[in-house]
């Protein structure tokens, strides 16, 4: 099979064709059948997260997929509890991580810290989310949801709701969906967290068709999937501007009286109150069994790029 992951870094999703997300979806494919049970393809392997940012689903989905794989896992959450805090350089973190592991997943609160580290380690460096614009496994896991969900990524609706100006899921999405071929995409946000104008012209160059929108409400029984995310706070360089957008959208039931029966919810969660807890128990909320296909997606990632077969 030809395996263009084998060896890679895997920074954004940018770097990658139409083509390379297929073959990883089939080996996602694949790889669903042994989410409940326990391979040794990567026996003797270590898989090193180093997570110097706040994580739930990524953390543990690399971890719970390297380990279902037969590999090691060794992990490092927050500064504090590294060399960090005494003033190592990301640089050399990132030396030592290598000399111990594999393969190395990192987070980081800095846009470019992957690109970094891939430069300093000989291992495989996968970014599980740098700064505001790039994550690209998680494009790649709502992608496959899509793909699971409507049997096609092409031909659909998309509704992007949420902080598209600091959201590096939302946007690392909108850059994979660039390279199929989506219906119509329209962006919604209020005017605050529009997206940057860099990401526009790249949307641009990759010749991906959208439309701007500050509600729903026009579009909303006309899109098959409404992707939502989080304002994300922690991004705002000044709280005023933040406490100008707080709760300013959010999807109830109400929201969701007038759409196709077949829409489908996704979000990378976290959730705070964009979505209300009444739409969990619909039929139109997929977000928790998007957060389930990370395993998958992501073992057939490190399989892929540490050239096992599954
Ligand atoms: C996202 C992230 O960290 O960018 N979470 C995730 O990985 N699923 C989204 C977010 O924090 O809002």
């Amino acid at each position: 099979m030809n395996n263009p992951f084998l060896g890679k870094d895997v920074i954004s999703v940018l770097d990658f064709e139409r083509k390379d997300l297929e073959t990883l979806f089939e080996y996602a494919d694949r790889a669903r059948k042994y989410v409940e049970g326990k391979l040794k393809v990567l026996e003797g392997k270590v898989v090193a997260l180093a997570f110097f940012e706040p994580s739930t689903r990524t953390r543990f989905s690399f971890e719970v997929a390297a380990k279902k794989l037969g590999a090691d896992v060794i992990s490092v959450s927050g500064e504090e509890a590294t060399s960090v805090a005494k003033g190592e350089s990301l640089a050399d973190t990132v030396r030592m991580l290598d000399n111990y592991s594999d393969l190395i997943v990192i987070r980081h609160r800095y846009e470019g810290a992957a690109k970094l580290a891939a430069e300093f380690a000989e291992s495989p460096v996968i970014n599980g989310g740098d700064g505001w614009q790039h994550h690209p496994t998680q494009a790649m896991i709502d992608l496959y949801t899509v793909r699971d969900l409507f049997g096609s990524i092409d031909g659909l609706k998309y509704a992007l709701l949420g902080d598209l100006r600091y959201g590096r899921a939302i946007i690392s999405f909108l850059y994979g969906l660039a390279k199929f071929n989506p219906s119509k995409v329209y962006l919604v946000s209020p005017e605050l967290l529009k997206p940057r104008e860099e990401v526009l012209r790249r949307l641009n160059e990759l010749g991906l068709k959208y439309e701007s929108l500050s509600a729903l409400d026009p579009i909303i029984s006309d899109v098959d999937v409404i992707y939502v995310s989080r304002i994300q706070k922690e991004r705002f360089p000044d709280p005023m501007e933040y406490a100008k957008v707080r709760g300013s959208y959010v999807v109830d039931l109400k929201t969701l009286s007038r759409v196709k029966p077949s829409l489908k919810v996704l979000h990378p969660l976290p959730r705070v109150d964009e979505i209300s807890y009444e739409v969990d128990s619909t039929p139109y909320a997929a977000y928790f069994y998007q957060a389930r296909l990370a395993i998958p997606v992501r073992m057939a990632l490190i399989a892929l790029i540490l050239g096992v077969e599954i």
